[in-house]
């Protein structure tokens, strides 16, 4: 694959995925570290391992598992992206959105994506779900935005406007529904960072001062490809540790996977709603 990804590669991938299934998505969801057990109870379901898919990205991260699930979900025909990969596995952006441009191609509509994150504000503690409001784009303002390369212009403009990154009417139902089934629903502004390693106490005291709520490693290379493309967006983020702005404590994947076993139940209620209400 070459460093930038072409429509005729994203067209292959989605004509490989029609081929696989008779179900038409509406809505695309992408499910983050420790958070994909929403793909299990999707209906009449079709798998589609990832490494069958022409041009798929292949994720190697513990907590990934790597396949589509598409079928029925409170009403809806989604299409679940179990897994998912990361700048940091050392594919370009344009590799890494790849599934968002895939989900474009196949007419889908809505994007939901979840993470799993480090809590910068104070008043976050683990297990809180942030929806998230805005983002910062910290490893695409530094040069790495994943529009960078030609402009495909199927998609969208060259200098798309990204005033309203997550659509407001979405994240007005995500608040209905959560505040109905009395759960906390945190709001705040994704940092998104390369990783892989965490952050060190400098680095987020300079986050917390220039609006994070949230740091993680994924999210807004997809959300920037998903906006370029006229999809309408909603993300959250499961605060699986409080970020370490001392130095005092240890941040671990495996807290944040485990973290997710709380965090799960509240996201996957949430989203269940939302589809529902559609
Ligand atoms: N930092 C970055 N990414 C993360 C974190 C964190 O503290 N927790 C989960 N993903």
């Amino acid at each position: 694959m070459s460093t930038f990804v072409t429509l005729e590669q994203i067209d292959q991938a989605a004509d490989f995925i029609r081929s696989r299934t008779s179900h038409r998505p509406r809505v695309g969801l992408i499910l983050g570290s420790g958070l994909n057990s929403l793909a299990d109870s999707i209906e009449n379901a079709d798998y589609i391992p990832f490494n069958e898919i022409p041009n798929w990205p292949l994720s190697s991260v513990q907590g990934h598992a790597g396949r589509l699930v598409i079928g029925e979900l409170e009403g809806q025909t989604v299409l679940t992206m179990q897994g998912r990969v990361h700048f940091y596995e050392g594919y370009s952006m344009s590799q890494i959105t790849l599934p968002v441009r895939v989900m474009i191609r196949l007419n889908i509509e809505i994007m939901i994506v979840t993470n799993a994150a480090g809590g910068v504000n104070p008043r976050f503690t683990p297990g809180d779900v942030m929806l998230i409001t805005d983002n910062l784009n910290m490893v695409g303002m530094a040069g790495a935005n994943p529009l960078i390369g030609p402009n495909i212009d199927e998609f969208g403009p060259r200098f798309p406007d990204m005033s309203q990154v997550y659509d407001p009417a979405l994240m007005t139902l995500a608040r209905k529904v959560a505040l109905e089934r009395q759960i906390t629903l945190r709001e705040g502004v994704y940092c998104g960072l390369s990783g892989p390693s965490f952050e060190s106490p400098a680095d987020l005291r300079f986050l917390k001062l220039i609006g994070s709520d949230a740091v993680g490693m994924s999210t807004v290379p997809e959300v920037i490809v998903a906006r370029h493309g006229g999809l309408r967006t909603l993300g959250f983020s499961g605060i699986s540790n409080k970020a370490n702005l001392d130095g005092s404590t240890v941040t671990t994947h495996e807290e944040v996977i485990e973290a997710g076993k709380v965090i799960t139940p509240k996201i996957e209620a949430i989203v269940r709603g939302v589809l529902r209400a559609l």
